[in-house]
């Protein structure tokens, strides 16, 4: 195995010879993450960054690059979601609307389409701060075609849209009622369709730069590289489409629909960064749009709990992100 390891380090050295890829930004302190939220308190510029893991971690640093600190979890005793899953919440993503923070979670257990989406809402986004709100009335079970976890928000104007998804038929879309808590009478649409192999697009997030929406997702399989590694390429990577609209349209750069196996790609393994997903986009204060995942480092270990929190600030090529 340690040959083995050496081998594939090896060849993911060489091939990142050629990817171009930055390397991840500097972490220190509580570093590890999966599928990380990363957001600045408005009132006083701390970096807060949000985990999957036996709850949903709450971690600080006064700088991007840390040393950052476990603070707590935001809903320790669980949702109030009645599923298989509430003491176990997945996917945090956290926004400020007005002068409230939404972290929007998932409730579901591992491969299973029996999947909701909650909300908890907090002022100050400390531990102990955070109300549970239930669920968004986003919900799966194997009548549907997607999996109700993952989700994302984006405001546009004021109207506020979920995104979610995972396998299944990928990514869906919904529009929220305001405050974004629930999605009443509206219908999730699909907006992103890969239809090889098991669809494996999950995690997805959008953001707004210069005219454009950008569809981030993560394609390919998130875990458990220890015990089984997957074929090359077959491991997470960061995938794209942007749309001048939030709504739908999403294509890549060579114009593909998004709904039609489109995609383009953001960000892959390369050197020992090992499939990098999970992903999120936020404006930091000093360095303007940053892209945060969630990788494993082929010098440290291929196993879940040996994830670590990456970072880049997006570059830009013809209206395309680079990191
Ligand atoms: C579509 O899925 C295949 C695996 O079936 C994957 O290799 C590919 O990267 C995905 N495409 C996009 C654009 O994410």
């Amino acid at each position: 195995m340690v040959l083995l390891c050496t081998l594939i380090g090896f060849f993911l050295t060489a091939a990142s010879a050629v990817s171009g890829y930055a390397n991840p930004g500097a972490c220190s302190g509580h570093c590890w993450a999966h599928d990380p939220s990363v957001i600045q308190r408005a009132s006083d510029g701390l970096y807060f960054k949000f985990n999957t893991g036996s709850g949903i971690e709450i971690a600080t640093s006064s700088s991007l690059t840390g040393s950052w600190t476990l603070q707590g979890y935001v809903l320790p005793s669980g949702s109030s979601i009645d599923l298989s899953g509430n003491t176990d919440l997945w996917a945090p993503d956290v926004h400020l609307v007005g002068s409230v923070y939404y972290l929007y979670y998932a409730v579901s257990t591992f491969g299973s389409q029996n999947s909701a989406i909650g909300v908890a809402t907090s002022s100050t986004l400390e531990p102990g701060s955070w109300t549970d709100l239930g669920s968004t009335g986003v919900a799966s079970s194997s009548s549907k075609s997607y999996n109700a976890i993952d989700p994302n928000l984006i405001t546009v104007g004021s109207n506020y849209y979920l995104n979610f998804g995972s396998f299944w038929d990928d990514i869906y879309q919904v529009q929220f009622a305001s405050p974004p808590t629930n999605h009443g009478s509206n219908s999730a649409y699909n907006i992103e369709y890969n239809s090889t192999g098991t669809r494996p697009s999950e995690g997805s997030y959008m953001f707004y730069y210069s005219g454009y929406y950008y569809l981030l997702w993560s394609s390919g399989i998130c875990c458990g590289y220890d015990t089984s590694l997957p074929p090359t390429g077959a491991e997470y990577h960061i995938s794209m489409c942007r749309s001048t609209a939030a709504t739908g349209g999403f294509v890549d750069k060579n114009g593909v629909s998004c709904t039609k196996n489109g995609g383009s790609v953001l960000l892959a393994s390369h050197g020992t960064t090992y499939g990098p997903g999970g992903q999120g986009v936020f404006t930091d204060t000093s360095r303007g749009l940053v892209l945060y995942y969630h990788y494993a480092d082929t010098d440290v270990g291929l196993a879940d709990a040996d994830y670590l929190f990456g970072w880049n600030t997006l570059s830009w090529s013809s209206g395309w992100p680079v990191v």
